[in-house]
């Protein structure tokens, strides 16, 4: 898999700092973690961790929280659900953008190298930015746009085969691993949506209970907007969901060209 860019700001200051392990730790392993405050007026640095595995958890989030709670409680970064369904703990980890609480230790081989997301503005640490990606998300209009009157009873039905089509984009949690996996994104982020958006854009164009089919495509008919992705796939292959974007993002050029006959 391909490794990806430092983030933005990524000058390394070489005197990042060496935490060792306690004595008598038979189970030693080094996390070398990005850690840069733009407030502080310093440049990032690597600091090094060095963590007894037996007394730690086997995921690299439990090694992050270990840090967090028993040696350096300075360090930033996000998490909540601890099992790989609120996103909040992507980060870059040994080279790839993947969930911190779904990737075992034991697969990263040597050191684990640990940094923010790539290309975007760090906020602390491990945490990007992740403002204007939102409001890329927002902008596609993720919910239901409908103009005729639901049935007084009951919900909006579709068929399994209906529901079968907005399945895998549905489960989309918005880490945001794919687009700051994107060249397009990384150059481009601030006028092409990206694939977590445009996966968005996709479930609810083909969402048979929605009825704002030709508004969504018109929205996206931009030379930037949707037009940036070429298709080198290093979204798709960055997923943890398993999900598709690329192939989202090719369904939907080839709607736009049937539109138009
Ligand atoms: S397929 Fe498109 S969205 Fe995915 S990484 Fe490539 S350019 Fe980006
Ligand atoms: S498509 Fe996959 S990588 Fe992209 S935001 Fe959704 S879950 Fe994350
Ligand atoms: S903490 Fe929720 S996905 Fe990792």
């Amino acid at each position: 898999m391909a490794e990806f860019r430092l983030p933005v700001n990524s000058r390394i200051n070489k005197n990042g700092k060496v935490h060792v392990a306690p004595v008598g730790s038979k189970n030693v392993r080094s996390f070398r973690i990005y850690r840069f405050d733009p407030n502080s007026g310093e440049t990032p640095r690597i600091d090094t961790y060095n963590i007894d595995m037996d007394a730690c958890g086997p995921m690299v989030l439990d090694a992050l929280i270990k840090i967090k709670n028993e040696i350096d409680p300075s360090l930033s970064f996000r998490r909540s659900c601890r099992e790989g369904i609120c996103g909040s703990c992507a980060m870059n980890i040994d080279g790839t953008n993947t969930l911190a609480c779904t990737k075992a230790c034991a697969d990263v081989k040597a050191e684990v190298r640990i940094y923010p997301l790539p290309h975007m503005a760090v906020i602390k640490d491990l945490v990007p930015d992740l403002t204007q990606f939102y409001a890329q998300y927002a902008s596609v209009k993720p919910w239901l746009q409908s103009s005729t009157t639901p049935p007084p009873d009951r919900e909006r039905l579709q068929s399994p085969e209906d529901q079968a089509k907005i399945d895998g984009p549905s489960a989309c949690i918005l880490c945001a691993c794919c687009s700051t996996s994107c060249p397009s994104y990384w150059w481009n982020g601030d006028r092409y949506l990206g694939p977590a958006a445009l996966l968005a854009a996709y479930r609810w164009i083909v969402d048979s209970r929605d009825e704002a089919i030709v508004e969504r495509l018109n929205d996206l008919k931009d030379p930037f907007k949707l037009y940036r992705c070429h298709t080198i796939m290093n979204c798709t292959e960055a997923c943890p969901k398993d999900l598709n974007p690329a192939k989202a993002i090719a369904e939907i050029k080839k709607m736009m060209v049937e539109s138009q006959h």
